[in-house]
């Protein structure tokens, strides 16, 4: 039986998040969603916020303690398992019919960064990057999508970065992985848009989480200032609800994506600054 969501302290209010069934929004709120990278960070604040809206949860990550620790707060279920092994992905789906039957919402928040010289990179670690970033996500969708067309409903959530829109330096690889996820989406939106399946590609800047110690290299900059995990989950569920394509968190990114695609030049030399 599910357990209400204890209240978590130092959260934002919940204003911004659209609770409201309404007819022009089929499946929203969600009352089923497979959350992944709810161990830590953004996932771990998206599954919050979706047990506060009555979602029942399948919490994926690695850090069974961690998991157990969201699983109590929320209510929801939990697996543990690593997305980077090709099995993983449907696995997981399978687990969510069991436990959930249909699931109205996937977000996919599992990510790792890597920062440090291109040419440095191992290739192992390369791979990694790629089967946890890409290939879990784009696996993962495969495997639940074909039920959500069938039903004609569901929602997608992809977690990328802004390092895939303006491509960062010292993040070479990471840049890469995530601008594959724009691509993703941009595609897959188009193919299932129209048959009842919403696609919403998140793009945080920087975010105050564990991302930037498990990749091994602080974030140093004064500016921009890492936003609240709470603010970017909260800001791409209320986005997900009303069918967007995209968020940037914070909004003001949009401008620095305005000028990369508009004038290149200028956002080249602006890029000390956005990047
Ligand atoms: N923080 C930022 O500044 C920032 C900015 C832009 C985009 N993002 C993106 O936001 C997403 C969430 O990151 P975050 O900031 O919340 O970082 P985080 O706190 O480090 O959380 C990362 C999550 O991904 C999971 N994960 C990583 N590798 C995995 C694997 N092989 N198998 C299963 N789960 C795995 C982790 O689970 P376990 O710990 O249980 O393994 C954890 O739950 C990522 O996709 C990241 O690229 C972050």
């Amino acid at each position: 039986m599910r357990t209400p969501a204890r209240p978590v302290d130092h959260l934002e209010p919940l204003r911004s998040v659209s609770v409201a069934a309404r007819a022009d929004r089929p499946g929203w709120p969600p009352r089923s969603a497979i959350v992944t990278g709810a161990s830590s960070g953004i996932g771990r604040q998206t599954a919050l916020l979706l047990a506060e809206q009555s979602c029942t949860t399948l919490l994926i990550g690695r850090n069974g303690r961690a998991l157990d620790e969201v699983a109590a707060a929320t209510g929801g279920h939990r697996m543990a398992v690593d997305l980077a092994e090709p099995t993983a992905s449907n696995a997981v789906a399978a687990r969510a019919r069991e436990l959930l039957g249909e699931v109205d919402l996937l977000v996919c928040s599992a990510g790792l960064g890597y920062a440090g010289p291109f040419e440095a990179m191992t290739p192992a670690t390369l791979a990694e990057l790629v089967a946890v970033n890409v290939l879990s996500p784009l696996t993962l969708v495969r495997a639940v999508l074909p039920r959500m067309l069938e039903r004609g409903q569901g929602r997608i959530l992809l977690v990328g970065s802004v390092a895939g829109a303006l491509g960062v330096r010292g993040e070479v690889a990471y840049s890469a992985t995530k601008a594959a996820l724009v691509g993703f989406a941009d595609a897959l939106r188009s193919e299932v848009g129209g048959r009842g399946v919403g696609v919403t590609l998140c793009l945080p800047g920087v975010v105050d989480t564990e991302f930037f110690s498990r990749r091994g290299t602080p974030y140093l900059r004064r500016y921009p200032r890492p936003i609240p995990a709470r603010r970017v989950a909260s800001a791409m569920l209320t986005a997900t609800g009303r069918g967007r394509a995209e968020v940037w968190t914070p909004r003001w990114l949009v401008g620095a994506a305005r000028v990369h695609g508009a004038i290149p030049s200028v956002y080249r030399g602006l890029a000390g600054v956005f990047g």
